[in-house]
């Protein structure tokens, strides 16, 4: 994820911003720049790469100044450069910003701009920024920068400079964090506590809406209005590691607990403006395309994997074109009947993983044609493939997926509706409903994990068993796969997923007294169904912890427990049960004393075969 520092006071703002930006590579980036004024013009300094490379091309000519600013970027919009770099600036070099988050109106923006005779020299939706408020501009810096938010929609942090305005720096916010750390005759802002946590201890949180006027020896704070807003002190007491983790424990309860964020992010800007359809500028298919296209593989490893299988259930139920999910591993390997009829989608967080990568050139060769859905912007997988969808998690650090896992289903989703409008393979009225849903999904996610308390107390109480077994049928099946696979990866304890109904072909004969199964009962088409498979583990005396829809009043009567999540869509569901199974597998590893983010044997991303 992006990274925004600011400085501004009487020391050598570079260096801050520097030492700073330094504090804040682990979240990600693949590019960094620094803004800073030095009495005349602001000098603007960015390198693709590492932040090695910034401090490289500057060493020995440090822009001098007192006030700058710097980030450090996870590329969303154009691939990671020198020219999409932040701080972007405006035509004159008067105004720069720098910017965590989405623009989701930067198009619409960008051409009016551009009609009034702005240059642009990135692909950024950040650039927009600057030209607005170069366009606005009235002499007031801070009621201008007002007039700039006002204009825009989306999620951002965001800190202006104005060469007008010398010693002056303002910063606001809306679903990003961004906070400002209060010195004595210095001020700094950051999106995130390590960055200034060897300056100060004392910050200012901001909320969505708020604008901080910063200066050297002032903070002045208004709400969206206007209105003078006093803020409280907020008194940062972790060491630096936990300040990294954002106060969580480990980056995988932090990484569960973006998941809103992350899939409200991966759905912005992906639906028409009326809500009735989904939009997809990337992609621009038409009906004849999916004419051309007999049949679909989704290939991809791990997690990717089980999100795939999602996504083959999506498409083949909405858009009525047969799917195939595929280990990448297996697929390159076994002579896959693809040819020019294929459309081979490619799911990965990294974009890096060996095998999924060699699987796209694999289908590549045969004459398919290819998409990736990845997470990482100028990836490999995303360079290599012919169209690119881009999930919007950030950067995922932990080595078991979660926040890539929900947003990896939200684009499957979003495809397999895109898919079904264009062959009108569903009711519109359907389609609306399906989008309606969607939208809920990121409060519904928030609900599932306001209340972890049950979840801590079966991974107490089972934590140490050595054999636990998942069921689900249908999307459930899928999911459980994905419990199993968090489980196992964390915390060690052999972890099985079997579809409900192949029970009784084999592994119920491992089914005995105090053997714990996790029931997966969401999926109402086959609910009675799954809940004959969950009394027939019973019967064998295993101690069931089922996994319900809110309302559901029949499961406790043969489960031991009961998990409840949100009531949903029976499509959006998986999205929701997958949250209580990550919660019981990290609880279970911390219960058991693992490595929660680097289970042993484990990579975050697997570059070799
Ligand atoms: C590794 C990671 C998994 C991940 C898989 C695929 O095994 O530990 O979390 O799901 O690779 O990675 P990708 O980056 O291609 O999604």
């Amino acid at each position: 994820m992006c990274g925004i520092v600011g400085y501004v006071g009487d020391g050598e703002a570079a260096r801050f911003l520097l030492e700073g930006l330094t504090r804040l590579e682990y979240r990600g980036y693949d590019s960094a720049g620094i803004a800073v004024y030095d009495g005349e013009k602001i000098r603007i300094e960015k390198s693709v790469g590492r932040l090695s490379e910034l401090k490289k091309k500057i060493a020995g000519d440090m822009p001098k100044g007192v006030c700058g600013i710097g980030h450090t970027r996870w590329a969303t919009h154009g691939r990671p450069s020198d020219t999409n770099s932040h701080p972007h600036a405006d035509c004159a070099g008067d105004f720069v910003v720098a910017h965590n988050g989405i623009i989701e109106n930067y198009m619409t923006l960008k051409e009016k701009l551009i009609e009034k005779g702005h240059r642009f020299v990135s692909e950024t939706d950040t650039e927009v920024l600057p030209h607005l408020l170069e366009e606005v501009y009235d002499g007031d810096f801070e009621s201008s920068v007002r007039k700039v938010v006002t204009m825009i929609e989306g999620s951002y942090s965001l800190v202006f400079m104005s060469r007008r305005d010398p010693g002056v720096l303002i910063c606001t916010k809306q679903d990003n964090p961004l906070i400002i750390g209060l010195g004595s005759g210095e001020n700094f802002i950051a999106s995130d506590i390590p960055a200034i946590i060897n300056h100060t201890r004392r910050t200012y949180i901001m909320s969505d809406g708020e604008i901080a006027v910063v200066k050297k020896d002032s903070v002045w704070v208004t709400n969206n209005q206007g209105e003078p807003v006093t803020k409280k002190v907020f008194e940062v007491n972790w060491n630096a590691e936990a300040a990294e983790k954002g106060g969580y424990e480990h980056f995988m309860l932090k990484e569960i607990h973006e998941q809103p964020k992350a899939v409200r992010a991966t759905l912005s800007s992906r639906f028409a403006k009326d809500g009735s359809s989904v939009v997809f500028d990337e992609l621009k298919w038409n009906v004849d395309f999916l004419k051309s296209i007999d049949r679909i593989f989704i290939v991809a490893c791990g997690t990717a994997y089980h999100a795939g299988l999602v996504g083959k259930y999506y498409i083949e139920k909405m858009a009525r074109i047969p799917v195939e999910c595929d280990i990448a591993s297996e697929f390159r390997y076994r002579s896959p009947i693809v040819d020019d009829r294929t459309l081979t989608i490619v799911v990965s967080q990294s974009g890096e993983t060996i095998d999924t990568l060699a699987a796209l050139k694999e289908a590549k060769r045969l004459g398919s044609r290819t998409l990736a859905v990845t997470n990482v912007v100028g990836s490999s997988i995303a360079r290599d493939a012919d169209q690119v969808v881009y999930t919007w998690a950030g950067p995922e650090i932990a080595v078991a997926s979660t926040k890539a896992y929900t947003t990896q289903l939200i684009v499957m989703l979003l495809i397999a509706i895109y898919m079904a409008e264009l062959k009108k393979s569903m009711p519109e009225a359907r389609i609306r409903e399906l989008i309606e849903g969607a939208k809920n999904i990121p409060a519904q996610i928030s609900e599932t994990l306001e209340d972890t308390e049950p979840i801590k107390t079966f991974a107490k109480r089972y934590g140490f068993n050595e054999d636990v077994f998942f069921i689900g049928r249908s999307l459930d099946y899928d999911v459980a796969l994905e419990g199993a696979l968090k489980l196992k990866e964390i915390s060690y304890i052999h972890a099985e997923a079997y579809a409900a109904g192949e029970l009784k072909h084999g592994t119920l004969a491992l089914v005995k007294e105090g053997i714990p199964v996790i029931a997966l009962a969401t999926q109402r088409s086959v609910y009675e169904k799954t809940l004959s498979n969950i009394k027939e583990v019973k019967a064998r005396d295993a101690i069931v912890i089922g996994i319900a829809e809110k309302g559901d009043e029949e499961l406790s009567k043969y489960a031991d427990h009961v998990i409840y999540v949100p009531e949903a869509d029976e499509l959006l569901i998986p999205l929701l049960a997958v949250v209580p199974l990550q919660l019981l597998a990290y609880y279970a590893a911390l219960t058991r004393g693992c490595d929660v983010d680097k289970p042993r044997n484990l990579a975050k991303s697997v570059t070799v075969e």
